[in-house]
């Protein structure tokens, strides 16, 4: 019997329900090529709903999610919402109910993408970052005192337990050892000034890596050298694990090397839960209805939904779909610089499938 995927769809602001459709066309042809069915359910929860109700998210909105197979996200963000509501409301609130506490990022050049990288190419470009999700300065935890005073203080402080940790490294490692390409695992973090949270991290991580995964190779760099390295030698990553802040800063200088916020797709993960797929990008407010904004982040977010559901043969062909339309089609990957419209290239990948 065919298997069959309920799918909650949160298309979200600005230009995400524009590229969200075309992620559901393309789902819509492979599941018909591969032999399994997704039936999909919209909720429209994001900036429009939030000016019209005052509400950013229902109570109820992670109970619902919970009973789903995935979670398909277009984007969150909406220029007449100051900023911080809706990212903090919605994004950031879902991944901490759902417990999420994994960001997987691929960094993979597709060819034909420009990268503003010299003299490198998709045989250089191909790591992915595994982002702690739900931890560090995102916690929370923090205040501000005497505020509009000369004295005034404020704290944001970076909190990790060894639970958290380990998890993650575990995740890392699995992933490290799954993928199976050089075999090494990267930590990054920042043990000469972040003493005790990246002394925990590397602690932790040679631990379990010297128990549990003897047959992974163990790197370490600081993360401001990890940047250094990215765009000078991204030839030596396989996979790097780091903590919340800094994956979400080195995803953006990764995302840049792939081509931009047009490509770069992203899997906030709960193994044991429901997990939640995403372009990286923002929602592009002023590229909204005009149908020139690049589709393929979102379409590779879902792709790489149904790998985490298991439809490894169906994620593949969309990837494939997707490298032969970047190193044939496209002229370029910024909005309005494609050669194509959104919809049109929707089409071209769900042709190639
Ligand atoms: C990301 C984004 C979010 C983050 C924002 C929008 C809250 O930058 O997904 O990388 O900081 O995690
Ligand atoms: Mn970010």
């Amino acid at each position: 019997m065919s298997k069959a995927y309920n799918i909650a769809v949160l298309p979200g602001d600005g230009t995400g329900p524009e590229v969200v459709a075309e992620g559901i066309k393309v789902l819509k042809a492979v599941a018909g090529k591969f032999n399994f069915s997704l039936h999909f359910e919209t909720f429209d929860w994001g900036g429009d709903r939030y000016l019209k109700t005052g509400e950013v998210l229902p109570e109820s909105a992670p109970d619902q999610l919970r009973k789903f197979d995935a979670i398909y996200l277009g984007a969150i963000g909406h220029p007449d919402v100051k900023p911080g509501i809706l990212e903090k409301g919605i994004l950031l609130k879902l991944r901490f109910e759902l417990d999420q506490y994994i960001n997987l990022r691929p960094v993979k050049l597709y060819p034909g993408v420009p990268t503003p990288l010299k003299d490198k190419g998709p045989e250089h470009i191909d790591y992915v970052v595994v982002r702690e999700n739900t931890g560090g300065l995102y916690t929370g935890i923090g205040g501000i005192s005497m505020k509009g005073t000369p004295d005034e203080v404020a704290v944001q402080s970076m909190v990790y337990n060894r639970k958290q940790v380990e998890r993650c490294l575990r995740y890392a490692f699995d992933y490290t050892k799954k993928r199976n390409k050089k075999n090494t695992l990267a930590l990054s973090g920042k043990t000469n000034v972040l003493t005790y949270v990246y002394d925990l991290w590397e602690r932790a991580f040679h631990e379990v890596g010297e128990k549990d995964y003897k047959e992974i190779k163990r790197e370490y760099y600081h993360v401001d050298a990890t940047c250094m390295w990215m765009v000078k030698n991204p030839e030596w990553f396989d996979v790097i694990v780091t903590g919340n802040m800094f994956g979400d800063i080195i995803t953006d200088l990764g995302a840049i090397t792939q081509g931009g916020m047009g490509i770069a797709a992203g899997g906030n993960i709960n193994p044991e839960g429901v997990s939640m797929f995403e372009p990286i990008g923002g929602s592009a407010p002023k590229y909204t209805g005009k149908n020139i904004i690049n589709p393929l982040a979102a379409i590779a977010s879902a792709q790489m939904m149904l790998e985490h559901l298991g439809e490894d043969k169906a994620a593949r062909a969309i990837e494939s779909s997707i490298m032969n339309v970047t190193a044939n089609k496209l002229k370029s990957m910024g909005a309005g610089q494609m050669g194509y419209s959104t919809s049109e290239v929707g089409d071209l990948i769900a042709k190639g499938i």
